[in-house]
């Protein structure tokens, strides 16, 4: 029997939403102790809402305001509202394509958990997968971290590896580290979830991909 309340998260993401779906199918499949309050997208027609309204999931769309890449202080208070209204404990970004920074990240000070599309510290930042394809290198792959102040610097938790193809074009060589991440994600969170995950600086301990 599962010992541990469930952990309640905000699933944030501006995007296709294939990394929330991954989450949502775990939860149902293996039974992670991971309570989904609130699906967040600063991103209206963002097809993640209408993942999770079919699912069942509370999806707010919630306008990012006048900035590019980061929220305003107007939104990071309704964001910080409905995270609060909700009983929100953790948030989990999922392709949410802007920094998290100021109240919003302090009060979920190292409660913020990640999925990138590279082996940190490699291709931080927009289009990691074009960025691989652009140096050459021949490996490259996904990364779980916590969320820092930094852009993509935060404590690694996890990576899983994807070999880069001669053949790839960046759509194919991005597909393929989707499917790692829809594999890595979840199971990062449940570690998370059950407590698993110990964090000391920069080094973490406690998660085993099973690869
Ligand atoms: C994922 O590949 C994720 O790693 C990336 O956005 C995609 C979202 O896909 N995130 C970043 O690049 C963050 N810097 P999804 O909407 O299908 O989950």
């Amino acid at each position: 029997m599962e010992q541990f309340q469930p952990l309640r998260v905000a699933v944030l993401g501006s995007g296709r939403g294939t990394n929330f779906v991954a989450l949502s199918e775990a939860i149902q499949r293996d039974g992670l102790p991971v309570d989904v309050r609130l699906v967040i997208s600063d991103v209206e027609t963002a097809p993640i809402l209408a993942h999770a309204r079919e699912r069942g999931d509370t999806a707010l769309y919630l306008p990012p305001g006048a900035f590019r890449t980061k929220l305003d202080e107007v939104a990071e208070a309704a964001y910080l509202q409905a995270l609060d209204e909700a009983g929100v404990e953790f948030l989990v970004l999922a392709g949410f394509m802007r920094i998290l920074k100021g109240p919003l990240l302090h009060r979920f000070s190292g409660r913020v958990v990640n999925i990138h599309p590279s082996l940190l510290p490699a291709f931080p930042g927009l289009n990691a997968w074009q960025q691989a394809l652009d140096y050459g290198v021949k490996v490259t792959g996904c990364t779980v971290h916590l969320v820092d102040e930094g852009v993509d610097t935060g404590p690694i938790l996890a990576q899983r590896a994807v070999p880069v193809l001669d053949t790839d074009t960046p759509a194919t060589l991005h597909e393929r580290i989707q499917v790692a991440e829809r594999e890595l994600y979840p199971s990062v969170i449940g570690a998370l979830a059950r407590r698993q995950i110990q964090v000391r600086g920069r080094l973490t301990r406690g998660f085993s991909d099973g690869r």
